[in-house]
């Protein structure tokens, strides 16, 4: 039975309004604790009565002071989502939110988001959305609260929502017709507004203001250079149709996979050289477009290629960084620049030479949040294809996009060229990630128990013809709030300045995801042009011997090799 409470509010003429806000009984779910971005779970598993509701309640439960204040709220657009803002909306009204700013249809990609609530000094937001995952039906949902600088929740938040999830017992909910979604403009709902924003018009005014739209545009008009951006029939459609097919004038057709699916077409939409088939073809075919790019489910990962040309993630950190002040909003330099501790140390290379910090902090975007805010780093970037500045508080798809085309329309040299010629200068870190998707999780912890207490002794001895320096596990002290994070990996580090690092992932669905990181930086450009593999295959032998990965996980070879 739920109960009633008179919540008295004041609408928008100033007089009293008198709305009814439920008090639903539920008891806790199991398992709402938010992972490494927020709660992922099946559709099917959030489709359940209360269980999104709980955990709403518990992020309000968490958070103090927002009576009054905005809420930005937007999703990926995959199934379930408009469902989830209805709720969400609902339930912010009877919590005492003042306004939320929604995203037309309910969208806003995870960067736009980020962009909003800075732009319009939001108290916080709630992004749906599974990133990369499918969508769908039997497919993936999720849901993560942001703060006020437009970042993911630290842990002290998330820990504190986790904690919540655990003892909750009830929720606010005002029972009031579905707002509609998809007309702009404001509307009430108890004593909240709500605005119905245009998802794109706040972002593509913060990109036009970092970029250099005029020379990009010229680029992109004049017929010598094509682009392809896929996206992916995800949520940078819309966005990249406006900015780059509108705004710069690229020929209709640039962006394929435009229109945002519920189901992302039935696709992964994961930008990498396995998922963004349909643009690796073409971007690896005959004729090749100079430049090519996608972007995954909510927007904010990236993947770079030139015609017949694959630019790694940590390459592309280190290139942008080099080449950053050719953009207007980087014009006056930049201020550190700042990777996850498994991104290759190429980036470092470049900050070393501006005589700028490069920091080395966990995996997960959250942790560039404090460097950012506290001025230390300006561009960041993971080895897992994310890359952003401190222009929002998330990673950012198109961001990147257009940074590159900002550098190529400044430079007009082809990516390959571009990115040898930065070999040239800084050296080569060759860089490939092994993953040993879904197997037993025990096998898996007990793998790394075993590599935190052997590998500290390999210290001195010779693997391979590569001499061990130090091997530890990653524990990273936040600079700015004191914060510590410990077990962030297993780092076999050798004297060359190669390096081998384990670590689990914090994403996966089913059993554990081993990864294991391999990198080695190549001085000498005559021995710039090798496989990748071929390359590495020293630290590959290391990798196995080391951790017997065959032996532990029952896997003879890698499931995905990026
Ligand atoms: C998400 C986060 C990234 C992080 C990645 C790591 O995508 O947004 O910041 O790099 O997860 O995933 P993993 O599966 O390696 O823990
Ligand atoms: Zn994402």
């Amino acid at each position: 039975m739920a109960s009633l409470c008179l919540l008295c509010t004041v609408d928008a003429w100033g007089e009293a309004a008198m709305a009814v806000v439920q008090i639903i009984p539920t008891t806790p779910f199991d398992g709402q604790k938010p992972g490494t971005s927020g709660l992922r779970k099946k559709v099917k598993v959030f489709a359940q009565p209360h269980y999104l509701e709980n955990f709403v309640q518990s992020i309000f439960d968490s958070l103090s002071d927002f009576a009054g204040q905005t809420l930005v709220v937007g999703g990926d657009g995959r199934y379930h989502n408009r469902v989830a803002i209805q709720t969400i909306l609902h339930m912010a009204a009877a919590n005492g939110f003042g306004r939320v700013l929604v995203g037309q249809g309910g969208i806003l990609s995870t960067p736009a988001a980020s962009c909003v609530i800075r732009k319009h000094q939001a108290y916080g937001g709630i992004i749906l959305s599974a990133s990369h995952n499918p969508g769908g039906p039997d497919e993936d949902f999720g849901i993560k609260y942001n703060i006020g600088a437009g970042g993911p929740a630290p842990e002290s938040i998330t820990d504190a929502i986790y904690l919540r999830t655990q003892t909750i017992d009830s929720y606010k909910i005002l029972p009031a017709e579905a707002v509609d979604l998809d007309v702009i403009g404001s509307q009430t709902l108890g004593g909240m507004v709500v605005e119905v924003i245009d998802p794109v018009a706040d972002y593509a005014d913060l990109m036009a203001s970092l970029f250099d739209f005029d020379a990009i545009g010229a680029m992109l008009r004049d017929g010598a250079f094509r682009m392809r951006f896929d996206a992916m029939h995800a949520v940078t459609g819309p966005y990249a149709t406006r900015i780059l097919e509108g705004m710069l004038g690229a020929p209709a057709g640039t962006v394929i996979n435009g229109t945002p699916l519920e189901d992302f077409g039935g696709g992964h939409p994961d930008p990498n050289l396995v998922y963004a088939h349909d643009l690796v073809a073409e971007m690896f075919g005959a004729n090749a477009p100079d430049f090519g790019a996608a972007s995954d489910g909510d927007g904010d990962r990236n993947m770079i290629l030139g015609g017949n040309f694959f630019v790694t993630p940590s390459d592309s950190l280190a290139v942008l960084a080099a080449n950053a002040t050719l953009c207007p909003g980087y014009a006056a330099g930049l201020k550190g620049i700042a990777r996850s501790m498994p991104t290759s140390r190429a980036a470092d290379l470049v900050a070393a030479r501006l005589g700028i910090p490069a920091w080395e902090t966990p995996t997960g975007w959250k942790f560039f949040g404090t460097l950012l805010d506290a001025g230390k780093a300006t561009l960041c970037g993971e080895e897992s294809f994310g890359t952003g500045s401190d222009h929002v508080r998330e990673k950012d798809g198109l961001w990147a996009v257009l940074m590159w085309l900002n550098v190529l329309a400044c430079r007009r040299e082809p990516v390959s060229a571009i990115v040898t010629a930065h070999w040239a200068d800084y050296g080569r870190t060759y860089y490939s990630r092994h993953d040993y998707e879904a197997i037993d999780s025990a096998a898996a912890e007990c793998l790394m128990a075993h590599l935190r207490s052997e590998g500290p002794k390999l210290a001195g001895q010779v693997l391979e013809g590569f001499t061990v320096a130090a091997c530890d596990d990653f524990a990273y002290t936040d600079p700015v709030d004191g914060s510590v994070s410990t077990k962030q990996g297993v780092r076999l580090m050798f004297t060359d300045g190669s390096r081998v690092v384990f670590r689990l992932s914090g994403t996966g669905t089913a059993g554990a995801t081993l990864r294991v990181y391999l990198e080695r930086h190549e001085p000498n450009p005559a021995l710039h042009q090798q496989d990748t593999q071929q390359a590495l295959a020293p630290l590959i032998a290391i990798a196995q011997q080391v951790a017997d990965i065959r032996g532990r996980s029952g896997r003879d070879a890698p499931t995905v090799i990026t």
